[in-house]
């Protein structure tokens, strides 16, 4: 997943990629500190993700199911290891934009039961780098959901998914 703190990205892959596993990197900052946002852990964060992404691509590549990394990615450079470990399980690297302009997503961090500072939303916005195929990626599904309503969108996205009708 691509997108600001608040534009959605938990909501699409809860309603939208269901059978998918779901690595939540807020919800091992709550493991670790007990906030969406703590400075003092995010070294901490990014050890204990990566590992989860390695391990969790190795078994999703053999179990057939999809990986979806649900945090916001909005540099090209955090976007490189996610991309890089698919390829190397042989699984199809797909980035989920979630398009959303920085007061609307500043709006909807307000209504989570977590917010992050708005100061913090502010600057994931000026840092964000659309994502791109040159990056690696095999697809990019764009979702609008400035004006989308919230079920839009397709709902059998599963590209690394076994479809049993072709073995
Ligand atoms: N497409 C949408 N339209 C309106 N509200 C939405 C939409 N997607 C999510 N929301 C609401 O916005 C808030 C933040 O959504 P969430 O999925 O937690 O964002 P993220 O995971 O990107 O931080 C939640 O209250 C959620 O119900
Ligand atoms: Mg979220």
């Amino acid at each position: 997943m691509v997108g600001l703190p608040g534009s959605g990205k938990t909501t699409y892959a809860r309603r939208h990629l269901k059978d998918a596993l779901r690595i939540s990197l807020d919800d091992l900052r709550l493991m670790f500190s007990g906030k969406t946002f703590e400075p003092r852990v995010e070294p901490a964060v990014a050890v204990a993700g990566e590992a989860l992404m390695e391990a969790l691509a190795r078994y999703a590549a053999q179990a057939g199911v999809d990986l979806v990394l649900d945090a916001t990615n909005v540099t090209r450079a955090r976007r490189a290891l996610p991309i890089s470990l698919a390829k190397r399980y042989g699984l199809s690297p797909v980035a989920i934009y979630l398009e959303c302009p920085v007061p609307i997503a500043q709006m909807r961090n307000l209504r989570r039961a977590v917010p992050v500072p708005a100061n913090v939303v502010a600057s994931f916005g000026q840092r964000l780098e659309p994502p791109t195929v040159d990056e690696g990626f095999e697809s990019i599904i764009r979702v609008n959901t400035s004006t989308a309503p919230r079920t839009a969108g397709p709902n059998t996205n599963r590209p690394n998914s076994r479809d049993p009708s072709t073995e």
